[in-house]
């Protein structure tokens, strides 16, 4: 058996973007052989500043929607990262094993902080070491994401390597990144070949997943779109990355494949497919927005749940992180 981590930070409103590149495959993993372990970071959120009373809200919003989606707090080890203080005690010896010059070239620290360098906090440029610990805290081997992460993975996999060779011993095992394919990365609705992002100004670029059938419908009917039909084959939407991603979107929601979607809809205009991707939305969507809103009614429930989590959490890290602490020479706790 294997174990399986991943994390997703509390922060705004799940976009479809979280649910297609990653949610629905933590759905899908926990009733496979391994053993799950699902993270809301917390401590990563507050590498930019969130308001002490809004990030509460939204991790018990996220958990809500993560039962929601369908992880099960039995099947998987669902939790928040505050929670578990094996992270930041990893984190600790990780900072002292990466090297700068590696943290320097993460593509996503460069988008994040852009020309404000300066004024960023700390914690976003060591943000991968972080990440690196939640995932070796627990030994885990596959961490399934979508392909934004996987700078950051081959990052962690890097500060192992440095750390069974610096200590001697193979005390870490390498992580290998489980990507779906086809929807790794979906796109803005505004702009094909921008991510789909919680933190873009517009909220047209994106559904969320709280979204309701009528905020669907507009937004994919004001979704950017070219004047030319659909094609017959996947290769013709080479040069045209909104029409793919809607076409990929619909593929993932109604469980085709691409070329399949393209076989119903070639030859015809934007307006009816926008439609019937809409619907076929709203059909997924719904429910799990409905589930999300019980779930978030009943908060000591939602607390329970995380509580438990961490425990259990715990109980795995907790001797992983003291073998580590052992291992760099630090005195028992
Ligand atoms: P976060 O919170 O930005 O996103 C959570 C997951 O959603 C995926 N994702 C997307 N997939 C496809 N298309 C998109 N437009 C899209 N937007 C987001 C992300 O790839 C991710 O899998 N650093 C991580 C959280 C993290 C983590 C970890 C993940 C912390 N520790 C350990 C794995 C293992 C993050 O910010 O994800």
């Amino acid at each position: 058996m294997a174990r399986i981590f991943s994390g997703i930070q509390p922060t705004g409103i799940a976009t479809l973007g979280n649910y297609l590149g990653a949610l629905r495959n933590w759905v899908a993993l926990q009733d496979g052989e391994d053993e799950c372990a699902f993270c809301l970071v917390d401590l990563h959120a507050i590498t930019v500043w969130q308001d002490p009373e809004a990030l509460r809200q939204q991790t018990r919003q996220m958990a809500a929607l993560l039962l929601a989606c369908g992880i099960s707090p039995e099947r998987s080890i669902l939790f928040h990262q505050s929670g578990v203080s094996a992270h930041t005690r990893l984190a600790w010896i990780f900072n002292c094993v990466a090297r700068m010059g590696w943290l320097k070239r993460m593509t996503q620290f460069k988008d994040k902080a852009g020309k404000n360098q300066e004024e960023v906090s700390t914690g976003l440029f060591v943000y991968p070491n972080l990440m690196a610990a939640d995932i070796h805290a627990y030994h885990a081997t596959k961490v399934p994401v979508g392909d934004d992460q996987l700078q950051h993975l081959e990052l962690a996999n890097d500060i192992a390597e440095k750390f069974n060779h610096d200590y001697g011993v193979p005390f870490f095992p390498r992580i290998e990144p489980l990507v779906l394919k086809e929807s790794a990365r979906v796109m803005s609705l505004r702009d094909g070949t921008k991510k789909m992002s919680k933190s873009d100004p517009s909220d047209f670029s994106r559904i969320n997943m709280t979204d309701s059938a009528d905020i669907i419908a507009s937004k994919i009917r004001k979704a950017k779109t070219d004047p030319a039909p659909l094609p017959e084959r996947m290769e013709e939407l080479a040069e045209r990355p909104e029409a793919r991603n809607l076409v990929g979107i619909f593929a993932a929601v109604t469980g085709q494949a691409q070329q399949q979607v393209l076989g119903q809809f070639a030859g015809s205009g934007f307006g009816p497919f926008k439609e019937k991707l809409a619907e076929a939305l709203v059909v997924h969507i719904g429910p799990i927005s409905q589930r999300t809103r019980e779930y978030l009614d009943d908060v000591p429930a939602l607390d329970r749940v995380l509580r438990d989590g961490a425990a259990r959490a715990e109980a795995i890290a907790g001797p992983i992180v003291a073998e580590a602490e052992r291992l760099v020479g630090f005195l028992p706790r």
